[in-house]
Order: structure tokens, then C-alpha cells, then sequence
């Protein structure tokens, strides 16, 4: 006797609903998500289960809920390929995107012992540092610290990097062009200062991006932490 086939639980059934939707187009980014109230109405299931739907959707990144606005369709994300030293002003205008930078801070420091031992020069050497946000169309994307010595940028500190790109100025101002970098990437979690500034919710992953750019003769002139979205940022690579 044929055994009868176990129907799979129904949060399943409305999770692979509502990915339907997305995959062909019904429910594009930015539109609003049924709420738990229309999917306990439509498939007559509890609320616990329409929030466990909608919560499997949001782990798996294709919600958003916004606390106090509704859940959304997640925005695609930002795909950005590891094979050569970019600046985000490029990547994002090679998304059609429109670049734009808040400056934070701008300070010299002089390198303490780790800093000096990061950047390959003397402790007490000068540095100068900028935090930038970095926003693409208008949304924030990425949270960045560069170090940079003083002694090879003289003048820096006075140049206004708002709306503007650090390598297009190291490549105009001072004649300089990154040769080739390293460049980790790790998760983090926002803290409160991250999430403010990223509008995102405290707690939200992001990707941790620590690059080393050399000039030529091997030479290090930059390192850079930056925070990028990790729900805005897909990092591609191809191997050999
Ligand atoms: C990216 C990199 C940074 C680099 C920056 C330069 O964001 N992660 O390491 O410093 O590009 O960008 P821009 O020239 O737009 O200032």
C-alpha cells in the first residue's frame, strides 16, 4: 500500500510562497511583505507560525522588517569582485550607483607601537587618519578608517575629501597609484556607533575588510578598516 506523503510543515509552505513571489517578480525589493495577520487570514495558520515564516525569510536575507514600518523585500545586494585594488567611488559607478562621502573625523596621530608595527614604519612617525562614511544613491554602505603616512601625502590633511575619492587625489596631488594590497575579510557585529551611522539595528553583521596598499618598491602607504553592510555586500572572487 502506497505510504501517504507527509505534507512538509506549513511555515515551509508559506516561506516557499512568498520566495515565489520574489523570484518571479510579484514582490519586488522595497515592497512591503504580507504582515503575520494576512498570512494567518490566507492560510488559516496560527500567528506563531506566520512570524516563523516571515523570520526563516528574514535570517535567509530576503526580508528586511524595520522595526515599527513593516517587513520589506531586502534590497539585491552590492556585488564586489576581489581582483584589483578599487576604490569605492569606482565600484559604485560601476554600479550605476552615485558615490557620496560623509567625513567624520580627520586627525594626525603619531603611530603608537602597534600602528607603527601595522604600517612598517617608526613608532612616532606622523599618521593621518580619516573616518569616512561611504554611502552609494544616498544609503549608507560602509564605515571606513584609512591610515596613511604624512610624510609621503604632505599637505593631506588640509584636502577636503567630502564627495570625493582618496585615490583619485593620491593619483592627481601626488602622483601615486597602489601597486597591489592584502586585504582580509572578517564578520563583526554592529555596535550602537556602527548601526546609528549604517541605519541598520545594532547587532547586524557586517563584514570587516582590512586592506594593506603598497605603492611601488613594496612600500606600504595605506591601511584601512572598513565596516561594509553585510546585508548590502556579496564579495565575488574567481579561483584557478
Ligand atoms: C574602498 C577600500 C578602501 C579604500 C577606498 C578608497 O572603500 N575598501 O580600502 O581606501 O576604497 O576609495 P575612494 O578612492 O573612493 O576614497
Amino acid at each position: 500500500m502506497a505510504q501517504p506523503t507527509k505534507l512538509p510543515p506549513l511555515y515551509v509552505q508559506i516561506r516557499a510562497d512568498l520566495m515565489k513571489a520574489i523570484d518571479t517578480g510579484l514582490l519586488n525589493p522595497g515592497d512591503r511583505a504580507p504582515s503575520e495577520r494576512e498570512l494567518t487570514q490566507k492560510y488559516g495558520v496560527s500567528r506563531m507560525t506566520a512570524r516563523h515564516a516571515l523570520s526563516t525569510l528574514e535570517a535567509e536575507g530576503y526580508l528586511t522588517r524595520v522595526p515599527g514600518s513593516g517587513t520589506f523585500v531586502s534590497q539585491p545586494k552590492f556585488e564586489q569582485k576581489l581582483n584589483a585594488v578599487t576604490s569605492f567611488t569606482e565600484e559604485a559607478q560601476l554600479h550605476g550607483m552615485v558615490p557620496d562621502t560623509r567625513i567624520l573625523a580627520t586627525a594626525i596621530v603619531e603611530a603608537d607601537y602597534r600602528m607603527a608595527e601595522r604600517m612598517q614604519v617608526q613608532a612616532g612617525t606622523p599618521i593621518i587618519q580619516f573616518q569616512r562614511l561611504r554611502m552609494a544613491n544616498g544609503i549608507p554602505m560602509a564605515l571606513e578608517t584609512s591610515n596613511l603616512p604624512l610624510g609621503r601625502f604632505p599637505g593631506l590633511e588640509g584636502v577636503n575629501l567630502a564627495n570625493d575619492s582618496l585615490y583619485r587625489i593620491l593619483r592627481e596631488r601626488y602622483n601615486f597609484k597602489p601597486a597591489h594590497a592584502t586585504q582580509s575579510i572578517e564578520v563583526m557585529v554592529a555596535g550602537t556607533f556602527e548601526a546609528g551611522l549604517l541605519s541598520i539595528r545594532s547587532g547586524a553583521p557586517l563584514l570587516l575588510l582590512e586592506r594593506f596598499t603598497h605603492g611601488p618598491e613594496n612600500k606600504l602607504v595605506e591601511y584601512v578598516r572598513s565596516f561594509y553592510r553585510g546585508d548590502r555586500y556579496r564579495f565575488f572572487t574567481e579561483l584557478h
